[in-house]
């Protein structure tokens, strides 16, 4: 989606200033993260700790050049199959219309748009989770309006609304790997019992803290803890028992109807009314000017049961409201269950949440565990250390005297909590991933086109290519209240004739990295998204199409894996438990600079997945889940 202008007007520190102020020590700091200190084991139910801290996993597949082609290209002895695309049933609804031509009722039973964040809940078998069957759960980030009908805009109607809103949300989907030797491929098991959409009018309900709270009622839901949908779906989490959780990130573009927003509104990007959705010309919950306080009951992040369809999803206050990216969860030495988000903004913020109660596998739901907790923001320091800082009323200034009623105040208004206590900018934080044997955690900071002087005299650009850092626990306990802090990789052009502009990267280059994922072995995986108003020109004139790498992150060796077609992002990489079988989505194929396509030329910017795969529908480029396996059946990445 275009870029929301700055809201964070807060004089806080950003990172770049302590990043430069700390490359002096860098050195030293790389050496003391090398040594390892002792880490918690990690008890995931679908990821056993298997790897060792300093262990390197391997990746010796062929190397794979930059491209510009409008296909999905994956290294020698690799193939690559289409899975899941928008408008594919996810039961026994009608397929997808090239023309677009679906209702918004099959809308409603069909993938929606724009996958994104995904995971690979398998089934058990004799005591052992499945590596061919199992519930695949999708998000679906945003619409195209000028893709998703087949005049676009035009004549902007109850209909449309509707099918745009059918278009957000979550996948459920039976998957499974069958056939012969020979044309072994993975298949949507249609009709399934598990099969869901959820979308942004699905029921669910409200816990935690703000739950209930005034700012979170409406003339729908006067009692602020029932709400319907959940939208703008990013990246996602999962937790060990078994649910998946969906994140909302830029749910502002769905709101419009403002004259003037107060200062809380623009915090959170919600703009006077302009360009943009057109929801609430025909949904009076998105007209902000009607119903002021629907946009408090998104910017949340949504837990849902994929094995049971009739579950109600819920939305978990005590994690915050923000522009969530993903939730990415593990367990601290003593079992209290802790989330790590960003705020994929220019100059938001990094968060942790640590629960009260400890994590019980003997209990079969989480329980209280997302609701009753304590919400922390990072702090960097450019000694490379760093602290969190917890989001508490009565705490570190969050007291009525600064404007703070309640912990429901602070939660719905978690930016401006942030910027009180201190909280430092960051360059649009993106995926975060655990390394399953060392549990250092490593976050994509994807860039920042915005200027930050260190030093006056010698003015920089923005953060042009993004960077990844990492940071590992006091202690190895993911619950510590502070941490040290290193710059993994920045990313760059190597030949760039700015030598600002190189970063450092050892192998093969790239920019704006997105998704991140540890796989069973402890390969990073890093897939990018460019947008498509920078890609192929000037200083992505040389790195091609959006791309999927693999990381070791103990020599530092990062190569190319994958390639997507034209216009993508590539997001949502996830695996089966046994490694052979990469999930990957192919996002937004096609986008043009400026966001949105024109309905009459719907093949301008890509006619993928048609162009790679005969038995697709085309007529619009759309996006999908990929499957990628190595010919000889072997771990992918190895
Ligand atoms: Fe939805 Fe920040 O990517
Ligand atoms: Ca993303
Ligand atoms: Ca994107
Ligand atoms: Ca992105």
């Amino acid at each position: 989606m275009p870029d929301d202008p700055i809201s964070n007007d807060s004089t806080n520190p950003h990172f770049e200033q302590l990043r430069v102020a700390s490359s002096t020590l860098s050195a030293r700091r790389r050496r003391l993260l090398q040594l390892g200190f002792g880490s918690a084991a990690l008890p995931f139910l679908d990821l056993p700790l298997r790897v060792a801290a300093g262990a390197q996993p391997g990746m010796r597949f062929p190397l794979l050049a930059a491209s510009s082609e409008d296909r999905v290209r994956v290294p020698e002895g690799y193939h690559v199959q289409m899975l899941y695309a928008w408008g594919d049933p996810v039961s026994d609804a009608p397929g997808f219309r090239g023309d677009a031509g679906n209702s918004a009722a099959e809308q409603a039973e069909q993938a929606g748009m724009h996958h994104d964040g995904m995971h690979f809940f398998p089934f058990v078998r004799h005591g052992q989770p499945s590596s061919t069957h199992g519930l695949l759960c999708v998000n679906h980030e945003y619409t195209d309006e000028g893709l998703l009908h087949p005049d676009g805009m035009a004549d902007w109607s109850p209909a449309k609304t509707l099918k745009s809103q059918h278009a957000h949300g979550v996948s459920v989907i039976e998957v499974e790997l069958a056939g012969s030797a020979r044309d072994l491929a993975w298949r949507v098991l249609r009709p399934s019992a598990y099969a869901r959409r959820i979308t942004a009018r699905t029921p669910m309900r409200i816990d935690g803290p703000a739950a209930g709270a005034a700012a979170m009622r409406t003339r729908d839901d006067r009692r602020g803890n029932v709400v319907f949908g959940t939208l703008a779906n990013c990246a996602m989490g999962v937790t060990p028992w078994g649910t998946y959780l969906s994140c909302e990130e830029n749910f502002n573009a769905c709101f419009n109807g403002l004259d003037q927003p107060t200062a809380a509104q623009k915090r959170y990007g919600l703009r006077a009314r302009g360009a943009g959705m057109r929801w609430h010309e025909h949904d009076r919950r998105f007209d902000l000017a009607s119903e002021p306080n629907e946009a408090n009951r998104f910017g949340w992040v949504v837990e849902i049961d994929p094995w049971n369809p009739a579950s109600v999803p819920v939305k978990h206050t005590a994690l915050g409201r923000f522009k969530h990216e993903g939730a990415m969860l593990t367990l601290a030495g003593d079992r209290r269950v802790v989330v790590y988000m960003g705020d994929d903004e220019a100059f938001e913020y990094l968060y942790k949440y640590v629960s009260r109660d400890r994590f019980d596998a003997g209990k079969a739901v989480g329980g209280s565990l997302l609701a009753i907790g304590t919400l922390h923001v990072a702090r960097f320091g450019a000694d490379g250390r760093g602290h969190w800082i917890a989001l508490q009323h009565g705490q570190n200034g969050l007291t009525e005297v600064n404007g703070f009623a309640d912990q429901a105040d602070i939660l719905i208004r978690t930016r401006q909590a942030a910027d009180l206590v201190g909280a430092t900018k960051m360059d649009r934080p993106e995926w975060l991933a655990v390394h399953p044997g060392s549990g250092e955690v490593y976050c994509s900071l994807t860039n920042n086109r915005q200027r930050v002087d260190v030093d006056a005299a010698n003015p920089r650009r923005g953060n042009v290519y993004g960077h990844i850092i990492r940071w590992r626990e006091d202690g190895g306990d993911a619950a510590a209240g502070s941490f040290g802090w290193d710059l993994f990789v920045l990313g760059g052009d190597p030949q760039h004739a700015d030598p600002e502009q190189r970063g450092n990267i050892r192998g093969d280059a790239f920019g704006s990295p997105d998704g991140l994922w540890f796989d069973r072995d402890g390969r990073l995986w890093i897939a990018t998204d460019v947008s498509g108003s920078a890609m192929h020109r000037g200083d992505f004139a040389r790195l091609g199409n959006n791309q999927l790498l693999v990381a070791d992150v103990v020599s530092g060796e990062v190569r190319r894996f994958l390639t997507g077609p034209r216009g993508c992002e590539i997001t949502g990489p996830t695996a089966t438990p046994d490694g052979r079988n990469l999930f990957i989505n192919v996002q937004h194929p096609g986008e043009l600079p400026g966001g949105r396509s024109d309905p009459t030329r719907p093949l301008a910017g890509s006619g993928w997945p048609a162009s790679q795969f005969a038995n697709v529908t085309g007529g619009r480029p759309r996006s999908a889940t990929i499957v990628v396996r190595r010919d000889d059946g072997g771990i992918v990445g190895a």
